[in-house]
């Protein structure tokens, strides 16, 4: 097989067989013509090959998911309007009333709304096993559990092998939203979990310019989630944006490398400075779970970054913030430019103080997404951006 930085190139896309073209065209129809009746029931009831509509599928898209699917290792890959669409119709589509969902909390904030609310409209209950652990908060109810590998944005690493075994043995179907690891760092497949999920709109795009989701794994599980994503929710991804996460996972692998070489210069400069009191990164040797990370992740550590203010306040955060240059104030992550946010006041900013302590969202917090840019001018940013507190204390 060859590498991923061949496949991320070459996987799903041939040159076009109807003129050569060598970037997928933007297959912008809503109907396929099939000439015959006969050929149109053929393709209605699955026993001709061939597309009818593209709300249920379209070649643009569907080399997207040829190619997530070859770069995961998995059988079967389907694209979505965005991640939240790929969350939703992973859960519409396999769980039913009754069902139990388990989750490793905290996850991205728009995930776990979503799960808290099953239990009120569909009779869903979701049970987050950050306070017992996963074993003891499995019930005989329990068909999914849904994890983070590497959590936002205290960036906390999660076991796949371990998740993946406790589920296997139960009969329970394992997700992991890898959005934050892309298949370059990290792929749960091959540690025993059934889905992979992500929000395109990050990484795989990497430019800041479009919102897509994607499941992938077995067939039959993929093949119910696109029934109800596509055929009953109608989630499905425009030809448009398919085109532009085709181009943009073309650089993944160049893109996670300059990714994870910005931020860990990044980590090692702010874990070193006064103004800091503390850093998460999973790449520093200091991180807890280090270890871990570097049997998890491949690679590189990703291009996340948190660090925490020696005084915490808004303020601070703040002062820091508002200094930046390089740095855009955003809420999105993944893209080529660097980005920074206050959880506590954004992503974090809806939910109450004390589950804000809870996990590590204090006021002092600062998330940063380090782009490609060069990490010598990145942290030259950071430091005269932080050197004002230096100021301010002295
Ligand atoms: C880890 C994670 N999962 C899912 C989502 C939702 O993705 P989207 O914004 O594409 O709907 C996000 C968005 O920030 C995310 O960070």
């Amino acid at each position: 097989m060859n590498h991923l930085r061949t496949r991320a190139v070459h996987a799903g896309q041939a040159p076009d067989p109807a003129h050569g073209a060598i970037a997928t065209p933007i297959h912008q129809t809503t109907a396929f013509g099939y000439g015959t009746l006969e050929h149109g029931a053929a393709i209605f009831a699955g026993k001709a090959p061939g597309y009818r509509y593209s709300r249920f599928a379209n070649p643009t898209v569907h080399a997207l998911e040829a190619k997530m699917a070859d770069l995961e290792g998995a059988p079967a890959a389907l694209a979505l309007s965005s991640g939240t669409a790929a969350t939703s119709a992973i859960v519409l589509g396999l769980l039913k009333p009754g069902d139990d969902i388990v989750f490793l909390g905290p996850l991205y904030g728009g995930t776990e709304n979503l799960f808290r609310s099953l239990a009120g409209r569909f009779g869903i209950r979701a049970i987050d096993a950050s306070e017992q652990g996963l074993t003891a908060s499995l019930t005989a109810n329990t068909r999914m559990v849904w994890v983070e590998p590497l959590t936002n944005p205290s960036l906390h690493l999660h076991d796949l092998s371990q998740v993946a075994a406790l589920c296997k043995a139960r009969g329970i179907i394992s997700v992991a939203d890898s959005t934050f690891c892309t298949p370059c760092l990290t792929r749960p497949l091959e540690h025993g979990i059934d889905l992979v999920m992500h929000s395109m709109t990050k990484y795989l795009g990497g430019h800041g310019d479009a919102t897509g989701g994607l499941v992938a794994g077995a067939a039959a599980l993929v093949s119910a989630i696109r029934q109800t994503g596509l055929g009953q929710v109608g989630g499905n991804l425009a030809p448009q944006e398919a085109f532009l996460f085709l181009r943009g996972i073309k650089t993944l692998p160049l893109r996670m490398a300059a990714h994870c070489e910005g931020a860990l210069a990044v980590a090692r400069f702010l874990a070193s400075h006064p103004a800091v009191s503390a850093t998460h990164y999973p790449g520093l040797n200091e991180h807890p779970q280090h270890a871990l990370a570097q049997r998890q992740m491949q690679g590189g550590y990703g291009g996340m970054v948190s660090f925490e203010l020696s005084v915490g306040t808004r303020a601070q955060a703040a002062a820091v913030l508002d200094r930046l240059t390089l740095f855009t104030q955003a809420v999105s992550l993944g893209d080529v430019d660097s980005l920074a946010c206050h959880p506590a006041s954004t992503t974090h900013s809806f939910i109450s103080p004390e589950a804000r302590a809870k996990n590590g969202v204090g006021e002092g917090l600062i998330r940063l997404s380090v782009g490609i840019e060069h990490p010598n001018d990145l942290i030259a940013d950071l430091a005269q951006a932080l050197s004002c507190l230096l100021l301010s204390s002295g």
